[in-house]
């Protein structure tokens, strides 16, 4: 089966390990096993316990006690409607394989994870992709998408908050795309791993498996909970959605490990101490990126509401791949090409990294240099 190049890990697996300064991250500084115990004041319990569980499958789509944790999340999610996944990754590629068939209509919002138009496109669906514009703040132009949305369309994917924008959907407008997607009958796919990271008012944004019958939630521990080595992440759907997500999962998953589970249960159970850390971090990373443009002639930004990214416009005549691989050989910082996420002339830089002040410097005398 063909599959379209996975732009970003490509780009990754070539240039991140070389780089000395890396603003490519999506995960805010992860946790060690002994952070988390101290998160979870559990110093002595966590190791016990897990040192006495055996290492067999474990429950086949998640322990009661992780599908507790997640469904402490959502407003209005039963343990019926969650499945445990590997990742928000396999979380993803469940919902398209148990959603699609070739021929149907996809439409995709993009900038975003380019699982959410490649995988449908290798499954022979129809992908429309909806690009969102600066100048709305990269938020969707309802209009725009009420004409490219119809009764034809099976399923509308979307990210919030954005990666790489950073941009976070207001519940009121979340409310109307439900609306547009209700009167054609449309399923939507909301990967939410960034939810609990927004950067002003409530961290947590309304979650589309809360507040619309054919909306399916994919959560992580990747990126609000720092535990991306953990491998657990989750759908929150209908039922029979669900149903169906676990007899393809049959064919894939069998289960996430026991001690994976084991730890997202810890952390989960833990979250707003987590969030708390996670946030202090972001705002810091925000003043700084801040501060930078409004200094940075040669750089133009919307900045990002809430995640752990920022999608910035240059003002050079250059690729956004040649701008970042002469800027990792030259100075260590690696920042992404937009083109990675059909984004040419722009670039993503990532606002947990350590080291972004000092980072964004060496980019800009960089920029400054460039013919
Ligand atoms: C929007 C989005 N979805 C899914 C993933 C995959 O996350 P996970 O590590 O949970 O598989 C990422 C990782 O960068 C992401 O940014």
């Amino acid at each position: 089966m063909y599959i379209a190049p996975f732009k970003i890990e490509e780009w990754m697996n070539k240039y991140e390990a070389g780089a000395k300064y890396d603003l490519t991250t999506t995960c805010i500084k992860p946790l060690s096993v002994n952070e988390l115990k101290v998160i979870a004041c559990e110093e002595r319990n966590i190791t016990t316990s897990i040192y006495d569980t055996p290492l067999g499958y474990g429950d086949i789509t998640g322990s009661i006690r992780l599908k507790h944790a997640i469904q402490a999340l959502y407003e209005n999610q039963k343990i019926e409607n969650i499945t445990v996944t590997h990742g928000a990754i396999g979380a993803n590629q469940l919902v398209f394989l148990s959603l699609l068939e070739k021929g149907d209509e996809v439409v995709s919002i993009v900038p975003t994870y380019q699982q959410h138009y490649s995988v449908p496109e290798s499954i022979g669906a129809n992908v429309k992709l909806y690009f969102l514009k600066e100048e709305n703040n990269w938020l969707p132009d309802l209009e725009e998408l009420e004409k490219i949305i119809s009764t034809k369309t099976k399923l509308l994917c979307l990210n919030n908050p954005n990666n790489p924008t950073g941009a976070v959907i207001p519940d009121e407008m979340l409310q109307q795309i439900v609306q547009i997607a209700e009167k054609n009958d449309v399923w939507i796919l909301s990967d939410e791993v960034y939810r609990g990271l927004n950067l002003y008012g409530n961290a947590y944004s309304k979650s589309i498996s809360d507040i619309y019958p054919k909306g399916i939630s994919v959560g992580s521990m990747s990126k609000t909970y720092s535990l991306p080595g953990l491998r657990v992440g989750w759908v929150c759907a209908r039922k029979d959605l669900i149903d169906e997500i676990n007899h393809q999962r049959q064919y894939n998953t069998i289960s996430v490990s026991v001690l994976d589970d084991f730890y997202a249960s810890i952390a989960l159970e833990n979250h707003s101490k987590i969030e708390e850390r996670n946030l202090k971090i972001l705002t810091e990373g925000l003043k700084i990126l801040k501060n930078w443009t409004e200094n940075e002639p040669l750089i133009k930004c919307i900045y990002p509401q809430g995640g752990t990214t920022t999608l910035v416009k240059y003002i050079k005549p250059i690729s956004s791949k040649e701008l970042c691989k002469n800027l990792l050989e030259k100075t260590g910082v690696a920042i992404l090409p937009g083109e990675v996420f059909e984004m040419e002339g722009y670039l993503r830089i990532g606002i947990c990294a350590e080291n972004l002040q000092k980072s964004l410097n060496l980019f800009s005398k960089f920029l400054s240099e460039i013919q």
